[in-house]
């Protein structure tokens, strides 16, 4: 069954048609990557499932929110798709003056309205999750950037959304925190999260994702299995692409 149905998404900024009439699903409980080249529109894609950009047209279902933008949408539709979907930044993009804990609650109890005491007792349990019960004092300057990115996805996690979004998470890591990150990603494929993760971690991408999708110049040019997308693509314009990263120089 598909949690995630989008058709026909597009999206300008001024003259720039950034997404050409998009149409992806995404199976509940499935990983699906997302690859394509700088400016392709990776980022606008996951920003407009997060509500966070309104697209010019097309219907966007996560879950039982559904909002038709051509159609001039309500801003509480637009605000219940929203809250379907929770997004992990490049960089994260934590609160600096908050310790670990109180970025992870701020959400629940500010936007959600949830009593604080289940708030920071769900935020424990999180962060226990992704391997740091013992920084929860913490603040994030006096964290690695693999340990704020796992409180980002702590926090993403602490809004209950149906669908995680991940934004090559580990792009701006030093390379030895990386892999932290990718193994709490592994973790939460495990348990049955839905997930659209962009990023260019090809053993990840192997290993994890059910479905991969080709971006180029705003529109989908492949997709389905990794093995077929990222192992054997039809179009020379994959071909290049995965070239391109797999043997940069
Ligand atoms: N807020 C914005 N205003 C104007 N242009 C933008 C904005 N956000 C993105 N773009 C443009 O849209 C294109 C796609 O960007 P983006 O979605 O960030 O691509 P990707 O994540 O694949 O690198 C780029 O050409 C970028 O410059
Ligand atoms: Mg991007």
């Amino acid at each position: 069954m598909s949690l995630v149905q989008v058709r026909g998404l597009r999206k300008s900024f001024g003259a720039h048609v950034v997404l050409g009439g998009i149409d992806l699903e995404v199976e509940e409980g499935s990983v699906t990557v997302l690859i394509g080249p700088s400016g392709s529109g990776k980022t606008t894609l996951l920003r407009c499932l997060n509500g966070l950009e309104t697209p010019e047209a097309g219907v966007v279902q996560i879950g039982d929110a559904r909002v038709d933008f051509a159609a001039a949408p309500s801003p509480a539709d637009v605000r219940r798709l929203r809250a379907r979907s929770g997004m992990v930044f490049q960089a994260h993009n934590l609160f600096p003056h908050r310790t670990a804990l109180e970025n992870v609650t701020e959400g629940p109890v500010y936007a959600q309205r949830r009593p604080r005491e289940e708030a920071e007792a769900d935020a424990r349990a999180l962060l226990t999750k992704v391997g740091l019960a013992d920084k929860a004092d913490s603040y994030p300057y006096q964290l690695s950037g693999g340990q704020q990115q796992r409180v980002g996805i702590a926090r993403a996690l602490a809004l209950r959304p149906a669908l995680m979004l991940f934004d090559e998470p580990t792009s701006a890591l030093d390379p030895e925190t990386v892999g932290e990150v990718l193994t709490v990603m592994r973790d939460l494929a495990a348990e049955g999260w839905t997930m659209v993760v962009v990023t260019h971690e090809m053993r990840f991408a192997h290993q994890v994702a059910d479905h991969a999708v080709f971006l180029d110049g705003g529109v989908v040019v492949e997709q389905g299995a990794p093995a077929d997308v990222l192992g054997r693509p039809a179009h020379e314009r994959t071909k290049q692409f995965l070239r391109r990263i797999l043997d940069p120089l």
